[in-house]
């Protein structure tokens, strides 16, 4: 271990004053003016702090509006169908973020009177809270002295202390809970979390950090040590999966065949057109054939898509199948299929893969008048 956890909280004791001083005076001067800042209500914050979980601010922010303008209350969002919710999630990635939102919704009518809880202990006994979420919320909403660590506030927390170690190193993650949980003492625990979160993202940056415009430069142990740049080291990421799937495109009557996928794993509760996944050295043709069997005939690849996911390169490969209007059971991975009227996928809720699949090989202009007929 390259660093004495003991030493760093003792110094972190003895510089709390001025380093929060400092930071709060800085935040004050010079953050972001975000519509979540400007709310107090505990459910729009909660909103937006899942949302900020793996997004980034300038993509959250029409999401957010949006989701609030559909959803504005607890009990509007457990009221609401989880597919409802699942489509204005759409192009946000990560679904089950959306999926948990729900459940939890649902549980604080049932359990809290539609309103958020204050504590961190409350709010982790909710689907989708972990200590991060907890942490935000209570300190953020409630103004509990609850800590909480992101990426942003592990790289300047790192920085500050010189903590050696990289991201999902057990030791470093320790260290960062309890400094943040020292620091987090006092006054405005909320705009300090956010303080920290915010030199993150706008001056502590991964890159080229902007050391001469810091707040706390003075009490920085990687910049007196030369070592800013160094810390935190990179994460080792395990190598990216590719993931293939032979996809039917099965369409008649202005209608489009779409199957819903179980609501655990891979695209999690997301329509799509059915598709199953290709081994490699598997001929994706022939695999639709024995998916969909000889009541179906399968056309040649007309379309190829390469996606870049966030853990996975993902390939789609279109085949058109020509299937009897009368459905049997939908295949394995899927809970229910049915022929949905082209211009109505959108609102369905499907992942932006496939939807861009989608418009590339049945474009909704080429469909414009043509009445579905109803199945
Ligand atoms: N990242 C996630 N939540 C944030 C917040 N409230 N302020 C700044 N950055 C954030």
């Amino acid at each position: 271990m390259a660093f004495d956890p003991a030493e760093i909280l003792t110094a972190a004791k003895s510089s709390r004053r001025a380093l929060k001083a400092a930071l709060l005076g800085w935040f004050d001067h010079n953050k972001r003016d975000l519509p979540w800042r400007r709310t107090k209500d505990p459910y729009a914050i909660w909103i937006s702090e899942v949302m900020l979980q793996q997004t980034q601010v300038d993509r959250v922010i029409p999401y957010y509006q949006r989701f609030l303008e559909t959803f504005p209350t607890v009990k509007a969002l457990a009221a609401a169908e989880v597919s409802d919710v699942l489509s204005v999630w759409r192009g946000l990635g990560y679904y089950s973020r959306a999926r948990n939102l729900h459940a939890a919704a649902t549980e604080l009518s049932s359990r809290f009177k539609a309103k958020l809880p204050g504590t961190v202990d409350e709010l982790k006994s909710l689907p989708g809270f972990g200590r991060y979420t907890a942490g935000a919320v209570a300190s953020i909403a409630f103004d509990q002295e609850a800590p909480l660590v992101d990426g942003n506030v592990a790289r300047v927390l790192s920085r500050l202390f010189e903590l050696d170690g990289a991201p999902g190193d057990k030791t470093r993650e320790a260290a960062l809970w309890s400094l943040a949980e020292l620091l987090v003492q006092g006054e405005r625990p909320g705009d300090f979390n956010q303080s920290l979160m915010e030199l993150g993202a706008t001056v502590c940056t991964p890159s080229s950090p902007t050391c001469l415009l810091c707040p706390v430069q003075t009490h920085c142990r990687a910049l007196a040590a030369g070592r800013v740049d160094e810390l935190p080291p990179p994460r080792k990421l395990p190598p990216r999966k590719r993931l293939e799937l032979a996809v039917a495109l099965s369409h008649r009557d202005g209608n489009v065949l779409l199957a819903r996928r179980a609501e655990k794993g891979l695209f999690g509760g997301l329509w799509e057109m059915p598709a199953l996944i290709v081994e490699p050295g598997v001929n994706p043709y022939a695999a639709l054939r024995k998916l969909f069997g000889k009541r179906s005939t399968i056309g040649p690849e007309m379309l190829v898509l390469e996606r870049t996911l966030t853990h996975r390169d993902l390939v789609l490969r279109l085949f058109p199948v020509a299937l009897p209007p009368r459905l049997k059971l939908p295949p394995e991975a899927y809970l229910e299929w049915k022929w949905v009227p082209r211009e109505e996928t959108k609102a369905l809720g499907m992942s932006s893969a496939m939807e861009s699949a989608l418009d590339e090989v049945l474009p909704l202009e080429a469909m414009k008048g043509r009445r579905p007929k109803k199945k």
